[in-house]
């Protein structure tokens, strides 16, 4: 089955060393939060962030939304011919369940996320909808055990995504990347056989997984 793999994605908790700055317990006073239960958020947290580690790729958790809203709503999910995880950049895990309805609002969504933070599964009827662990991008590979691993990223070869999808084995990989600027860095990088590039310029990855996963679709159904 073809996996797609959203990596180094812009979703974390607070981090420790800003838990205490005025705009992170305003926000989490508004939520009836504690700061180490709120999502980081740079629309709320921009203040806080500033000189944090990697600062450019952290605090953009609508990107993962619109990224998982674009690949749970398409045939080729509802028809469980994909698998969809969230590499975390700090090195966890998301299990996307194969019968998910994730929230359109983001506020519901985010909460959703918090839930799973705490919690660490999502359950419906007995079954796990979302489920995290702690997971390097390398442990998630072994966990899946791709024949063929193709990296998307400005970076890559110019090429089309007609040809990578001609490219897709089964058990074929995809890696996009889930934060809003910077590139994947090298520990991810090296492990893809192909980097592609499918744009003259920088896309939102949403846009990226909705044109190719609606080539390798045109392969499948049509
Ligand atoms: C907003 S971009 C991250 C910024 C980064 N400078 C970039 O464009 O690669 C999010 C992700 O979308 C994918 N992406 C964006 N533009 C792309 C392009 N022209 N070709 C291939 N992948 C692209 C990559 O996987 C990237 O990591």
């Amino acid at each position: 089955m073809l996996s797609l793999i959203l990596a180094e994605s812009s979703l974390e908790l607070v981090p420790k060393e800003i838990q205490n700055h005025n705009s992170v317990i305003s926000h989490s006073k508004k939520l009836g939060k504690k700061p180490s239960e709120i999502i980081l958020d740079n629309s709320w947290h921009f203040g806080a962030m500033k000189g944090i580690l990697n600062e450019i790729k952290r605090g953009r958790p609508d990107l993962v939304h619109f990224s998982l809203l674009e690949a749970t709503s398409i045939p080729l999910y509802y028809e469980k011919k994909i698998s969809i995880y969230v590499h975390t950049i700090n090195d966890k895990v998301i299990f996307i369940g194969d019968d998910v309805r994730l929230p359109k609002s983001y506020h519901r969504f985010i909460g959703l996320i918090e839930k799973l933070f705490s919690e660490k599964v999502v359950q419906s009827e007995g079954k796990n909808l979302l489920e995290i662990k702690d997971m390097t991008f390398n442990q998630l590979l072994q966990e899946i055990k791709p024949k063929r691993i193709i990296g998307l990223s400005v970076q890559g070869i110019p090429s089309t995504c007609e040809n990578i999808v001609k490219k897709l084995t089964d058990d074929s990989c995809i890696v996009i990347g889930g934060f809003p600027k910077g590139h994947f860095s090298n520990e991810i990088k090296k492990r893809f056989e192909y980097t592609v590039n499918v744009g003259l310029t920088s896309l939102e990855a949403h846009v990226v997984i909705s044109r190719i996963l609606y080539e390798y679709e045109k392969t499948i159904f049509m």
